[in-house]
C-alpha cells in the first residue's frame, strides 16, 4: 500500500509541474504578474489576448490605448483602481524594450505591427 500511495504522491507531483503551463494557456498566454487576471477579464472578451502580447508600447502609449478602446471599441471604462491595476501591468510586461515574447507562448510577434509603433 505504501508504495501506491509513493506512485500516486508522485503523479500528483508531476501534474503540478505541469500547472503553470496550462494555466499561461488559460490566461490567454499572458505572462505571470501582478494584474494578469484582471487584464485577461477586462480586455479578451472582444478579441485574444495575443493582440496585446504582440505589443510594446510605453506607459503613455498604453494609457492612450486603453482610451482608444474605451472611446472608438466600446470599452466599458475600468473604475480609476481597476485601470490602474490594468495599466500597470500591460506597462510593466509589455514596454518597448522588452524581448521579444515568444518563448513560452510560442506567439510570433507581428513585426509590422510593432514598426508601427516604434
Ligand atoms: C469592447 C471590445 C473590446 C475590449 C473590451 C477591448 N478591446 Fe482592444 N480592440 C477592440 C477592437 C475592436 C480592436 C481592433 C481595432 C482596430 O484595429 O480597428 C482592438 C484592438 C486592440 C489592440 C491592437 C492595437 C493595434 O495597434 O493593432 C490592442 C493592443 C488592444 N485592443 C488592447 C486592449 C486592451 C489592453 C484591452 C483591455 C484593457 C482591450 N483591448 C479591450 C475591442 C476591444
Amino acid at each position: 500500500m505504501q508504495i501506491l500511495r509513493s506512485i500516486f504522491a508522485l503523479s500528483l507531483l508531476g501534474a503540478l509541474q505541469g500547472l503553470p503551463a496550462v494555466l499561461a494557456q488559460e490566461f490567454g498566454g499572458l505572462p505571470p504578474g501582478e494584474g494578469r487576471m484582471e487584464v485577461f477579464a477586462w480586455c479578451s472578451s472582444c478579441h485574444s489576448a495575443r493582440i496585446i502580447i504582440q505589443q510594446g508600447l510605453t506607459r503613455e502609449d498604453w494609457d492612450e490605448t486603453l482610451v482608444w478602446m474605451v472611446e472608438e471599441q466600446d470599452m466599458q471604462e475600468p473604475d480609476p483602481v481597476m485601470r490602474k491595476k490594468i495599466l500597470n501591468y500591460l506597462a510593466e510586461q509589455f514596454p518597448p524594450e522588452r524581448p521579444h515574447f515568444i518563448g513560452d507562448t510560442g506567439i510570433k510577434p507581428d513585426l509590422n505591427k510593432r514598426m508601427e509603433h516604434n
